[in-house]
C-alpha cells in the first residue's frame, strides 16, 4: 500500500514570521522541515565557496543538483546543516538573501531545486515554508497557508531578527534590499510569489507569535 504523505504550506514575503510559526508546527506535530530560502541561500554560499559566477546558470544549476543540505529543530532553533561548506554563519544575512534572490530567477536552477525540495517529502509529513511552496513545489499540499503583515512590520521583524542573529543592520540599506527582493520575488516570471487560490490568507500585523501559532495550529486541527 502506497502511504499518501501529507505537506503543509506556509508562504510569504520575508519578515511574515514564516521560520517561527513552521518550527512551532513542525515541533508541535513532529514532522520533518523544508525551509526552502536557506536551500536557494545555501545555494549562493556555495558558488560563492567554489567561487562559480552567480550568473552561470548552468554551472549553479550542477551545483544544485549536488550541494549537501538538511534541516533538524534542536529546542526551538532550525538547524541547516551544509555539509563542506565555510562561512555557514552568513548564511541568513541580507546580502545572502538579496542574492538568493537573484539566482531564484534562473530557471534551470528552479528546475533543479524543484526535485531537491520535494525529496524533503518524508513520513510522517512535512512543513513547507518559502515563496512557491503551495503553488508550484507542493501544489497537492493538504493545507496551505499564506501570511502577509504591512512593510512597517515586516521590517521591524526583520532588522530584530538580523540583530538577535548578531549581523550589523543598516536601516536605509536593509529597506531598500527588502523592497528589491519583495519586488523581484513577486514580479519574476517563473514560480513568482503569490498566494495558491486554495491558501488561507492571514494578516499577521497585529498578531503576536503565539496568537498566530495557536490560530494555525486550531485551523490544522480541523484536518488532522
Ligand atoms: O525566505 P528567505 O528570505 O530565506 O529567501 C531568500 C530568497 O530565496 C528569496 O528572496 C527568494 C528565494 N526563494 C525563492 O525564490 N523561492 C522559495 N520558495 C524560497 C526562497
Amino acid at each position: 500500500m502506497i502511504m499518501k504523505i501529507p505537506v503543509i504550506t506556509v508562504d510569504g514575503p520575508s519578515g511574515v514570521g514564516k521560520g517561527v510559526l513552521c518550527r512551532a508546527i513542525a515541533k508541535k506535530l513532529n514532522w520533518h522541515i523544508l525551509d526552502s530560502g536557506a536551500v536557494y541561500r545555501a545555494l549562493v554560499l556555495s558558488a560563492i565557496n567554489h567561487r562559480i559566477s552567480l550568473k552561470h546558470e548552468q554551472k549553479l544549476a550542477a551545483l544544485a543538483a549536488n550541494f549537501d543540505i538538511d534541516f533538524m529543530i534542536n529546542a526551538n532553533k532550525l538547524n541547516i546543516l551544509i555539509k563542506g561548506e565555510k562561512n555557514k554563519q552568513d548564511i541568513r544575512n541580507e546580502a545572502i538573501g538579496e542574492l538568493a534572490s537573484d539566482i531564484a530567477v534562473l530557471p534551470k536552477v528552479r528546475e533543479v531545486l524543484l526535485y531537491r525540495q520535494r525529496s524533503f517529502k518524508k513520513l510522517p509529513g512535512l512543513i513547507a515554508d518559502g515563496r512557491d511552496m503551495g503553488t508550484v513545489v507542493f501544489p497537492n499540499a493538504i493545507i496551505k497557508f499564506f501570511l502577509d503583515a504591512s512593510f512597517e512590520e515586516r521590517k521591524k521583524r526583520r532588522i530584530l531578527q538580523l540583530q538577535k542573529m548578531g549581523f550589523d543592520v543598516n536601516l536605509n540599506k536593509l529597506i531598500t534590499r527588502i523592497k528589491k527582493r519583495d519586488d523581484r520575488d513577486c514580479n519574476r516570471l517563473i514560480s513568482p510569489l503569490v498566494p495558491a487560490v486554495d491558501a488561507l490568507r492571514i494578516d499577521s500585523t497585529n498578531l503576536s507569535v503565539y496568537e498566530l501559532t495557536n490560530r494555525i495550529l486550531t485551523h490544522i486541527a480541523q484536518f488532522l
